[in-house]
């Protein structure tokens, strides 16, 4: 049995559940999970703010911990070793997506916390495809939210080509957030951080910002038209989306990982005139969140993190509702 900690109903606390994970695939890994951070995707399903989640609902997609036990036909990890796991927790690995590379963009993908239960228990299972082991270094505590914060404001750096010459922009300095300043700085870029608080203003200098500008601020916005070459929104809430366009420089994009659920209401034309560009990615593939867990290790990039023991679990869950956590929370054995 697995012990784990659920939520039974939307918005409900967690609570201690076992379940029996069945027998082991042939390509299925187990995790002995040590970490696991606290994404606010693990707040929306435990709400049910997306109707995806089905009850009891166990949490936790930025697992870190060792393997300890693997299927007949897994070649590629060994029990014992280090790894991580993130939102996929399996891939159909046929589909033009994922023969491309894209596994993260496979349609028959699996959700480590979608229908099936994921990292908030002493234990996990996946699909080794899906399963990336950490690098020799890299400090197990502080790697979780890598897995999914970190390779989500990661992969569009990959994906849209964004150079170390540009003005890059992050909106929202949250978990995943602090992530961007970090890794945009080490791009080699200059960068403006957006954020709704005066006190995250001095930390995200810190973090690798080069500026700071309050993210509901119009007039501070309006100053900085025709700024930047890419804006990231991680915020999931709905700002003046026309503002952030207009900040843009001409074959500007502003690029959405927060999942913002208000539709978007935007002017064409500031579009059309400038060739600007709107859009938005999940996560990354296994190869991406590889890269860019090298990346990370190279440059120091590390989540700030805030320590929370599994049994503190709904103490964690409610820092998070509040918006306090500065900047990533990680569950810990
Ligand atoms: N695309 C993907 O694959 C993917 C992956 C992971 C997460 N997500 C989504 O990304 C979003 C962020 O996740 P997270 O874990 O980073 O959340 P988080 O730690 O709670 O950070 C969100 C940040 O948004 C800003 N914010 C919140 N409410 C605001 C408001 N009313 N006005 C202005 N700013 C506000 C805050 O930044 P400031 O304090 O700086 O203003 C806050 O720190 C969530 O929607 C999550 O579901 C998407
Ligand atoms: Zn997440
Ligand atoms: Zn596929």
């Amino acid at each position: 049995m697995i012990r784990a900690y659920a939520a039974f109903e939307p918005g409900g606390t967690l609570k201690p559940f076992e379940y029996d994970p069945g027998p082991m695939g042939p390509h299925d890994v187990e995790i002995d999970v040590e970490h696991c951070g606290i994404c606010h995707s693990d707040l929306s399903m435990i709400d049910n703010e997306w109707g995806l989640s089905q009850y009891p609902l166990v949490p936790g997609h930025e697992v870190v911990g060792a393997i300890s036990r693997v299927g007949q036909g897994v070649t590629r990890l060994q029990t014992g070793q280090r790894v991580g796991l993130g939102w996929h927790s399996g891939y159909c690995m046929t589909c033009p997506s994922c023969m491309g590379g894209d596994h993260n963009l496979c349609s028959s993908s699996e959700g480590t916390i979608v229908g099936r239960h994921g990292g908030f228990a002493d234990k996990v299972r996946a699909r080794a495809a899906a399963v990336i082991p950490l690098p020799q270094r890299m400090e197990a505590e502080s790697a979780g939210p890598l897995f999914c914060g970190g390779i989500t404001v990661f992969n569009p750096l990959l994906q849209f080509g964004v150079r170390p010459t540009d003005k890059a922009a992050v909106i929202g300095i949250g978990g995943l957030g602090h992530m961007a300043l970090q890794f945009l700085n080490a791009w080699g870029c200059e960068v403006t951080a957006f954020t709704s608080s005066e006190a995250k203003k001095a930390e995200a200098l810190e973090l690798g910002a080069h500026h700071t500008v309050d993210s509901r601020n119009p007039a501070d916005i309006e100053a900085a038209a025709g700024r930047f070459d890419f804006i990231l929104s991680t915020v999931n809430v709905k700002l003046d989306w026309n503002a952030y366009v207009g900040a843009l420089r001409p074959r500007g994009r502003l690029h959405f990982v927060g999942a913002t659920l208000e539709p978007l209401d935007l002017m064409v034309f500031p579009l059309i005139g400038k060739q600007r560009s709107i859009s938005g990615s999940p996560v990354g593939s296994p190869a991406n969140i590889a890269v860019m867990l090298e990346f990370a290790e190279r440059h120091g990039i590390k989540p700030v993190i805030e320590t929370f023991s599994f049994d503190k679990i709904n103490d964690a869950v409610e820092r998070l509702r509040s918006g306090k956590p500065r900047y990533r929370i990680v569950l810990s054995r």
